[in-house]
């Protein structure tokens, strides 16, 4: 089908006669994207500095990712689980041993890999802690984020993301993020199955917990043998400087929930992964999806993890992230507007000072879109700026050459 969209303008006003109004996106209509750097219908160039909320850490349309779309989507794309496929055990084989864990449950999107991570829970509560029928807990940290399902926002403490929606899911918890002495209190419940939690809260604004929390968290968790579920649907796959964010601190989640990055950006692909106590308490019939380890997400997932690894993403963004931050700083010495940057590898944000109400944030946003970068604000006062971890230090120098011109210009 030939796309008759001719202007920026138009394609805005189709969205907003015939879309749901569920989003409001900073007004730039992206038709083109290659490596860090994505165009408008215009052909006006911009850095990507949210990268599909880093979905696309490998980079917009990277050429051997598409090879692997495009050789197998000409061969087989999808079987269903009712019959085996030529790729899946492959890809399985592949990832378990990318990640260093028994087994792959293969899902799509990241909500449905943190779905299936509680369900996943839940049976091992039941069959292996023995926790009476129905009775088992999860617990999730304030500020959490991790998608719009219905069990996804009975977990969350936004308004935003659950109001009007219950009634709600039974069975969850929250306690404060980063806070130990919560957790511990918390697990004290012998009904207690799980701890899901994000290793870096990047919806919340990029809050970095404490050094050291993840670890005891762990520890507790092991402690009260409860399972220790990581979400690394943002902050894995070499977006903070590490392969996981939880390598920081050398803990290996017992159910550790990938999506985003491990298509680069190209399908939706997620995957929870489990050592076999864990994950074989799942029965044939008693979860799946129709999508869920196609042979073209397979495919494209390998892809998009060896690249990873090949061009030494992970490395870069370790090393790249240190700079952002530094000239951050230094751009906080010279502006009363910023107050904070805060985050690990490319996964950063910086703070304004303002209310989260007030539209600074937005304007900022809309006026480093004029100036050739694409961010958006997070929470009100929050912006965050995630680019594609093949962004070069040239190219860094660069983009921080825009955002502080763009808010030492803003005041
Ligand atoms: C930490 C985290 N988990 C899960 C999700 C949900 O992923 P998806 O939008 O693919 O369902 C997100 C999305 O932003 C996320 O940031």
């Amino acid at each position: 089908m030939i796309n008759r969209i001719s202007s920026s303008k138009e394609a805005i006003q189709l969205e907003d006669k015939y879309g749901a109004h569920n989003y409001h996106p900073i007004p730039v209509v992206i038709a083109k994207g290659s490596g860090v750097k994505v165009w408008d219908i215009e052909g006006k160039e911009y850095y990507d500095f949210l990268s599909a909320y880093s979905a696309v850490n490998q980079g917009h349309c990277h050429p051997r990712i598409l090879e692997s779309l495009t050789e197998q989507a000409a061969k087989l794309t999808l079987t269903s689980r009712a019959f085996y496929n030529d790729v899946l055990g492959t890809y399985e084989k592949f990832i378990t041993e990318y990640f260093g864990y028994d087994k792959v449950l293969p899902m799509n999107t990241g909500v449905e890999g943190g779905e299936t991570a509680i369900k996943l829970c839940r049976k091992w509560a039941y069959q292996v802690k023995k926790v009476p029928e129905n009775s088992a807990k999860i617990l999730f940290a304030n500020g959490n984020f991790w998608g719009r399902t219905l069990a996804a926002v009975s977990s969350s403490d936004d308004p935003e993301s659950y109001g009007e929606y219950g009634p709600y899911m039974p069975g969850f918890s929250l306690i404060p993020y980063n806070n130990l002495d919560a957790l511990e209190k918390a697990l004290q419940d012998k009904n207690v199955a799980g701890f899901m939690v994000e290793p870096i809260q990047g919806e919340a604004g990029v809050v970095v917990p404490d050094e050291g929390f993840l670890k005891k968290a762990y520890e507790l968790c092991k402690k009260h043998n409860v399972l220790f579920i990581a979400d690394e649907v943002q902050t894995g796959i070499g977006r903070t400087g590490k392969l996981l964010a939880c390598d920081y601190e050398g803990v290996k989640p017992d159910i550790l929930i990938l999506g985003k990055a491990l298509s680069g950006g190209v399908l939706p692909v997620s995957a929870i992964l489990a050592r076999d106590e864990i994950m074989l308490t799942v029965k044939p019939g008693q979860h799946g999806s129709t999508y869920g380890g196609n042979p073209l997400a397979c495919s494209v997932a390998m892809a998009a993890l060896q690249v990873l690894k090949d061009e030494k993403m992970t490395e870069n963004a370790m090393k790249l992230g240190l700079v952002f931050r530094q000239r951050m700083e230094d751009l906080i010495k010279k502006s009363n507007l910023v107050i904070k940057v805060r985050g690990k590898g490319l996964l950063n944000a910086i703070i304004i000072n303002d209310t989260p109400i007030s539209k600074t944030a937005w304007n900022i946003c809309v006026q480093l879109k004029e100036n050739g970068l694409l961010a958006k604000p997070t929470h009100g006062n929050i912006i965050r700026f995630a680019p594609p971890l093949v962004i070069t230090e040239e190219q860094l120098h660069e983009c921080c050459d825009i955002i502080e011109k763009t808010i030492l210009n803003y005041e």
